[in-house]
């Protein structure tokens, strides 16, 4: 793949990126009815470097073409949303699902099922319709939604265990569970300062009344 095919294979992941950032900031502003108690932490996005696109092609055994790219890879354009509260990942994820423009290609639980590494985090790939003069393309966004945290532990998990070699792994392995489970019990804590059920009872109360 050339820089120029490489520049211009992105360019529609990068406005299905821009197209879901604006979802999300509108979500935020508007999911509680109340802009100062948003769900969301902050948000990241990025979108997949021609290095690692091409080593991606290359453990999966595809040669490196566009066309393998867009076919083979759902996680080019990915946005990594960080919430407050494990609510605030639900009320995310069902208020996505409403969107009636995407489509939901894979979820992936693992909040409910953590990987046995530690590794916890809600990921949806979503199908972002993109329109030009006289056509659409649906593109895929990987949607990385977590607290703060789960996003503790896998920032440190990825920046400590990812370029190390396999037995040194196995060595931090068990370390990293213990992390899990300490940053779990902290966030079941802090859980109990979660008001957005009461603000969306207040909120459902005041409707009922009007
Ligand atoms: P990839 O080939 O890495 O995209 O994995 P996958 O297709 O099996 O998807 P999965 O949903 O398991 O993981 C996708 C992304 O989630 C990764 O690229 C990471 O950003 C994140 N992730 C998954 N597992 C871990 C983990 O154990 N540690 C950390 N730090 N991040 C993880
Ligand atoms: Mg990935």
């Amino acid at each position: 793949m050339t820089n120029e095919q490489y520049y211009e294979l992105i360019r529609p992941y990068q406005n299905a990126n821009q197209i879901m950032l604006t979802k999300l900031e509108v979500l935020n502003e508007n999911l509680y009815h109340k802009s100062d108690n948003g769900p969301i932490h902050n948000v990241q996005d990025r979108i997949k470097d021609k290095k690692s696109i091409e080593g991606k092609l290359a453990r999966i055994g595809k040669s490196d073409s566009v066309q393998n790219a867009k076919d083979y890879l759902k996680d080019i354009a990915g946005i990594r949303v960080i919430c407050y509260f494990l609510d605030d990942i639900y009320n995310l994820v069902d208020a996505l699902k409403r969107h009636t423009d995407l489509i939901l290609i894979t979820e992936k639980n693992y909040i409910e099922n953590p990987k046995p590494n530690g590794y916890r985090s809600y990921h949806m790939i979503l199908a972002v319709p993109v329109y030009y003069l006289d056509t659409m393309e649906y593109f895929p966004v990987e949607i990385q939604l977590r607290t703060m945290a789960m996003d503790f532990w896998a920032s440190m998990e990825h920046r400590i265990c990812y370029k190390k070699t396999p037995e040194h792994r196995a060595k931090l392995a068990s370390a990293f569970c213990q992390y899990a489970k300490l940053l779990g019990d902290i966030e079941s804590q802090f859980e109990a300062y979660n008001e957005t059920g009461k603000l969306l009872q207040e909120v459902h109360d005041k409707e009922q009344k009007e």
